[in-house]
Formats: structure tokens, sequence, C-alpha cells
């Protein structure tokens, strides 16, 4: 029999195979407010509890069909989540001491008093709230610690390290993995797997019944499972570790399936609540967000890359003299930036403005700069054009706006007497101060229309002599260093080669 329901109200189930009993905790809890239903032995209480929603269950140990103690062993291998009290005579307190070891919350003598029950139940709810509670901000406080760590990162990587590592450690599994399924072949693959540092890391890894997974996953079937349950999810498990529980959640992006979050523990004492595979699935939705997001930034890098590259070529296909020199003028410039320990991002901006630093002269009709003969003064007051004509082309594009200084100005001297703004000194910005020096260092050492390619000792010679005239002497001096360095490590490199061809068995004559 069911009494008043109230939606806040702690559900309690009393089995019991005595009426009287039944009825008493029945009338008495009820007027305590709680939520009571009684069935007469364990087969109907195990019945009453798959329905789910209850808090608590006060058990007679001596029932028909099933008793207490193996009512408690039901509740355990389901997992059911609520606190078992056992009702006990004199006779038997020895039983009810070993249902407590396992896992039974209290237990109470027959014949009993109605308020200590009343108070075991209070007892045992409030610590069941408690408990509840601390679990809930527990797993919110890792949500949001995961989603903190995921928005500081677009590196693929790095996300599936910290969705991982966040889901062993608060999944209390043995085992964490996460796996992507391959845009090409459409393979699951194990991108990340963790196991808590008991667990042996050997070669062998379980191979996972994917049809079995997916087959849940498509009819909305939660993949949450222990004992002989859990096996049908694995094809081939290393020796020794049979999974005794196995929750696996989808990751989706754009209503598709991109991969799978799964946990295994070995331990059979060891339980996954519905809780946690809840809490897991959020995991997943935010590591699905995240994978998506880093995989969209990376195809856009991938395209802004092709794009600018496809710039740099164009504007080179129309001058034969200056081939290569794009791609050259950012090797050095990168040398620079590496040489001024510049940040990563500064970095990619600095070698970004150097492939694209001469974009202007798509502008300007070439073919009758590329001449023998130097340059009349209207020529030349065409060429110079360039570097405006550079940021005209590159404003509008959002992506590239950032370089916009850089090219601008790459043809600014320290003193202030290049163009277009006669820029002095610091004012120059920094990133045309490089360029200045590796473009210039590459005009000087290639061949142009108008005179064959100087010796790099020369050109050395040159950009130290204009150092605090033309260049920045501080970026003159990184390069030189960091050209020394590279002229070295060329020199051994093409030593170890020799030594190499040396060693070879010299042919046998014959
Ligand atoms: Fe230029
Ligand atoms: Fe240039």
């Amino acid at each position: 029999m069911e009494y008043s329901f109230h939606e806040e109200s702690h559900r309690v189930l009393v089995v019991d195979d005595e009426k009287v009993i039944r009825e008493i905790l029945s009338d008495f809890l009820s007027m305590e407010g709680y939520v009571v239903r009684t069935v007469e032995d364990g087969v109907e209480a195990l019945e009453a509890l798959a329905e789910g929603g209850y808090n608590l269950v006060i058990t007679d140990l001596k029932m028909p069909r099933m008793g207490g103690l193996e009512l408690l062993e039901e509740i355990n291998k389901h997992a059911f989540n609520v606190l078992t009290v056992i009702m006990t005579g004199f006779g038997t307190v020895e039983t009810a001491i070993e249902a407590m070891k396992k896992g039974a919350y209290d237990y109470i003598l027959k014949p009993f008093k109605v308020e200590e029950v009343i108070h075991i139940v209070q007892r045992g709810l409030e610590k069941q709230r408690l408990q509840q509670e601390n679990i809930q901000l527990k797993e919110s406080l890792s949500i949001y610690r995961m989603s903190e760590a995921l928005n500081k990162t677009l590196s693929i990587d790095k996300i599936l390290e910290v969705i991982v590592s966040t889901t062993l450690k608060e999944s209390g599994a043995d085992v964490a993995a996460l796996l992507l399924q391959d845009k090409n072949n459409k393979q699951f693959e194990v991108m990340t797997r963790r196991a808590k540092d008991t667990q042996p890391e050997g070669p062998d890894q379980e191979v996972l019944n994917l049809v079995e997974i997916l087959e849940h996953y498509r009819s909305d079937r939660p993949v949450i499972y222990h004992g002989n349950r859990a096996n049908r999810f694995f094809i081939k498990v290393p020796a020794g570790q049979k999974p005794a529980g196995f929750v696996s959640v989808p990751l989706k992006a754009r209503m598709e399936i991109i991969g799978m979050l799964n946990v295994y523990s070995y331990t059979k004492s060891f339980k996954f609540s519905e809780g946690q595979r809840k809490t897991l699935s959020i995991l997943a939705d935010r590591a699905s967000s995240a994978i998506d997001n880093a995989r969209l930034h990376e195809n856009l890098q991938r395209t802004l890359q092709q794009t600018i590259q496809g710039f740099a070529r164009a504007m080179e296909a129309k001058d034969p003299y200056t081939r290569g020199h794009s791609d050259r003028v950012t090797l050095y410039a990168a040398m620079i930036s590496k040489g001024l320990g510049l940040e990563p991002k500064h970095h990619e901006r600095v070698c970004t403005a150097a492939l694209m630093h001469d974009v202007g002269k798509i502008g300007i009709p070439l073919d009758a700069l590329n001449k023998p003969q130097k340059l009349t003064r209207e020529e030349y007051e065409i060429f110079k054009e360039h570097p405006d004509k550079g940021r005209r082309i590159l404003e509008p594009i959002e992506f590239l706006r950032d370089i916009v200084p850089a090219v601008y100005h790459h043809h600014e001297q320290y003193d202030g007497s290049g163009y277009p703004l006669g820029l002095k000194g610091e004012d120059i910005p920094l990133d045309a101060r490089i360029l200045a020096v590796a473009d210039t260092y590459d005009a000087m050492t290639s061949d142009r229309a108008y005179r064959k390619a100087l010796s790099h000792e020369i050109a050395i010679a040159e950009l130290r002599r204009c150092a605090n005239t033309q260049f920045d002497p501080r970026i003159v001096g990184v390069f030189i260093l960091e050209m020394e360095k590279e002229l070295e490590n060329r020199a051994l490199a093409e030593q170890q080669e020799n030594e190499v061809e040396e060693k070879k068995p010299a042919e046998s004559p014959t």
C-alpha cells in the first residue's frame, strides 16, 4: 500500500513477511512524512527497487522466497544506491553483523521501539543526502575545472589528455580510454588511454566489441554493466584483466558519433553508479565540443596557411628574380625571431609577415622593373608603392590584419630615411625591423636582373656597415649570431656526411 506522495519526500521500502510489522512501520513512517511502500519478501522488494526512486529499505532477515541477506546481495549487485536497514531478532544478531559487513547501513533489533526506527531512518537519509551533495559538488567542480582547462587550449592532444585524466580521477575507474573515429577509414582508434598506477601497463590491451557498444548507442540504451554482463563489450582481454565493470558514453558532434569515452573497473566490489554514468556523459559532451572546435580550428589554420602560401606563390610567379625570395626571407626572419626569443604566437606572425612582405608587388608592373639597367626615378617611385599596396591588399583580410604593420613598414630605415613614412628607430614596428634585415640579406645574396649575387661575407659586412643607419643594430647582431650557428651546423652536417662516405668500404679491385 502506498501513502501520500510528495516529490521531495524520501521513499522507504518496508520488506517483511509479517503483516502487522509492515503496517506499524508504514503508518509511523508515513506520519513522519516519508513515502512508504510495503512488500512481503525479497523477490517483491527487488521488483519494487527495479522501478527506482527508493532511498531506503528496511528489511526483515528471514522471509520466504528471498531473505534479507540475499536481498542485500542483490541490491549491491545491481547498485541500486539505497540504504539498507536490517531487522532482526535477538537470536540472529550475528547475522545482522554479517549484513553490516556486506554493506547494510544499520540494524534494528526486534521488538523495536518506533522512535528508534524513525531515528535510524532519519540519520541514514541525512547521511545519504550529505554524501550525495558532496558527490554532486565534487562532480560539478571537476566538470568546471575540466571546462576551464579545455578552454585554454586548441591542441587536440592536450584536450584528450585533460579529458581522460579527469575521467580516470573522477570515476574511480581502473582504466579510462578515449576513442575517436578516423575520418577516412571510419575505424574507432584508441587515442588516449590512462590506467591507475596500480594497474599493470602491458603491451597487451583489451579489444572492445565496438559493434555491441554502437548498437547500444544507436538504440539509446545506456552502457553501464557489471560482472558477466560487462563481458559482452570485450572481444579480448589481457590475462588477469577481466573487467568487472564497464561504462561507455558516446562523443557526438553535430548529431554524429565521433568517438567514445570508456571506463573499466577490474575491482569486483567496485560499482559504477548511474550518477557517474551521467557525469561521464557531461564530460563527454564537453569533450566533444572541445574536440570539434579544435578540429575546426586546425582546418581553418590549414586553409589559412594554404591561402597565404598561394598568395606568396602568385606574387613570385610574376617575378622570376624573386622566386624563392619570400621563403628565404621567412627562413631568415624565423632565425632572428628565435634568436630574440619571441613568443610562439609572435614568431608565427613574423613568419607569416615575412612570407607576405612583398605581396604589394602584385599590384605593380614588375616586368618593366626587372631590367638590367638602373631604375629611373619614376620607376623607383612606382616600386616604392609596394608596401602601401601590400597594406591595402591585406587590411580587408581579418586573419592577416596583424601582419599589416610589418608589411607596410618593411622598407623603413632605422635612421628615418626609409619609406613609406620615414619612421625612425623603435618607432618602426619590431616585426618590420626584423624583415628589413632578413629581406636585405636575401636581396644581396641572390641574383638580380641588374647584378650577380654577393657572397655571404660581403653581405654580412654590408649589414654591419649599415647597422644603426639602415638597420636596428640589435637585430643585425642577432642575425649574424644565428647565421653563424646555422653555417656551423651546416658545415658539421656536411662533415658527418663525408665521414660516412669515407667509411664505406672501397670497391675491391678486380
Ligand atoms: Fe619589399
Ligand atoms: Fe623583399
